[in-house]
């Protein structure tokens, strides 16, 4: 999975979650959180990656979601990969303000390893143990609700609709893998 590991809105205790942007952009609330997420797809890159994700969502009931689809390794995901999830933020204005947080972390498979280890993984239809070989691992069914236990994520952070490309590259910046996720942070309150 890796992949999934994603979703992420890191705040690893070592690695922190930089801002490129000091100026206060946006005012947005910031408070506990829920995470909706409303969409997930592949990256459109012009390179052939040899890491693919084909994750979709599904809606399993008016308030429950899951992921399905599947992610092909044509690579082992180990720790020769770093990640790079870049968050673009929604303006007020419609505009996306492109990588307005940035996390990186070498050793891809430890780190979303660790992010995940709270959460049972078999619905993606792979386990953690290292490295994920190739192969194809086909979603069962991952109940998106599992992401609330995310491991190292901030308690609270700004309300709003974020874009994170999550990027998988190698020590040489070749991009091996790469998909987007979509997601609102919403009030506690909030029906998702
Ligand atoms: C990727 O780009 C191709 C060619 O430009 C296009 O046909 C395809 O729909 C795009 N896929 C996505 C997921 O954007
Ligand atoms: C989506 O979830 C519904 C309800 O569980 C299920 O009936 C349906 O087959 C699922 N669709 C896909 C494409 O997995
Ligand atoms: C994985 O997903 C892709 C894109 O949806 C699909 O073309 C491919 O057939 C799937 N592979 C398997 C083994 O299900
Ligand atoms: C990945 O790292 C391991 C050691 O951690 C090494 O044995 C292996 O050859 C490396 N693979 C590549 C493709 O660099
Ligand atoms: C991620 O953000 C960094 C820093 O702004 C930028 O150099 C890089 O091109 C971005 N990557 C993608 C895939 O957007
Ligand atoms: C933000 O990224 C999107 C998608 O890569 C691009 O279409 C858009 O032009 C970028 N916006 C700015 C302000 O750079
Ligand atoms: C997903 O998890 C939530 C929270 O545990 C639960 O309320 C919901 O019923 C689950 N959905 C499915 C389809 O199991």
């Amino acid at each position: 999975m890796k992949l999934s590991v994603i979703f992420v809105l890191i705040l690893v205790s070592r690695v922190k979650l930089e801002r490129t942007n000091n100026k206060p952009l946006l005012k947005l609330p910031i408070g506990e959180y829920r995470i909706d997420i409303k969409k997930i797809y592949s990256c459109n890159t012009t390179r052939q990656n040899n890491i693919h994700i084909n994750y979709y969502l599904n809606k399993t009931s008016d308030n429950s979601k899951e992921i399905k689809g599947n992610a092909t390794l044509l690579m082992p995901f180990d720790d020769n990969l770093s990640m790079d999830v870049n968050f673009s933020i929604r303006g007020a204005d419609g505009d996306w303000k492109n990588n307005t947080y940035i996390f990186h972390a070498e050793q891809a498979y430890t780190t979303s390893k660790n992010i995940m280890s709270k959460i049972d993984t078999s619905g993606l239809g792979f386990n953690f143990k290292y490295p994920i070989p190739v192969g194809c691992y086909i979603s069962t069914g991952f109940n998106t609700s599992n992401l609330e236990n995310l491991n190292y994520i901030p308690k609270e952070f700004a309300y709003g609709l974020y874009k994170l490309r999550y990027i998988l590259t190698d020590k040489k910046h070749q991009h091996f893998g790469c998909f987007v996720v979509i997601v609102q942070l919403k009030r506690p309150s909030e029906i998702i």
